[in-house]
């Protein structure tokens, strides 16, 4: 990894007209999620996990509104979607294959898997592809580590994982217009 400069002081977030927390979302929240933490700010990885679901990242005015909504700051806002890999600040691709990284899969030769996917798709860990149709992450341990390799495909994870069957999983991927498989 090395160290990009970006120029803050004069970056332009990006916004929309349309709230990414709806009336609808922040009257579910209020009724069904809050009441379930003992502060607002118990709620943000739910509310989190609802928008990187539906927007593939994590946009700044969402992070904004989040904050007003949940009152808290959005630098903590920030701090969570930037600590959680769940969460991405930049707009995934439709498929993310999250490859197991730790000991268990290591030992079964998780790089190999690696290894076909940068081949293949031309992209490493933490990039997406052109298209936005791929993102490859590394992840820690998917607790399934007597079936190791593993990987996730989106939200489907796939045991004992050979070269031909992740192979042939981004075969499908690459012909599906939907996001789960
Ligand atoms: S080490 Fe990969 S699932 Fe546990």
């Amino acid at each position: 990894m090395s160290w990009t400069t970006k120029p803050s002081a004069t970056q332009k977030i990006p916004t929309r007209t349309e709230p990414y927390l709806t009336a609808a979302m922040k009257d579910r929240y209020e009724r069904e999620l809050i009441p379930r933490y003992a502060t607002r700010h118990g709620a943000l990885m739910p509310i989190l996990h609802d928008i990187q679901h539906e927007h593939r990242h994590i946009p700044y005015q969402a992070m904004l509104e989040i904050a007003a909504f949940l009152k808290i700051t959005p630098a903590e806002v920030l701090d969570t979607a930037t600590f959680y890999e769940e969460y991405s600040v930049h707009e995934r691709g439709t498929c993310v294959i999250g490859i197991c990284q730790s000991i268990a899969c290591e030992v079964c030769d998780h790089k190999k898997l690696v290894d076909h996917v940068r081949g293949k798709l031309g992209i490493e860990p933490h990039e997406t592809t052109d298209d936005g149709k791929f993102t490859l992450l590394t992840l820690e341990c998917l607790g399934s580590c007597d079936t190791a390799p593993v990987a996730l495909f989106n939200e489907t994870l796939h045991e004992k994982l050979t070269v031909e069957k992740l192979d042939q999983l981004i075969e499908e991927a690459k012909h599906s217009s939907g996001e789960h498989h």
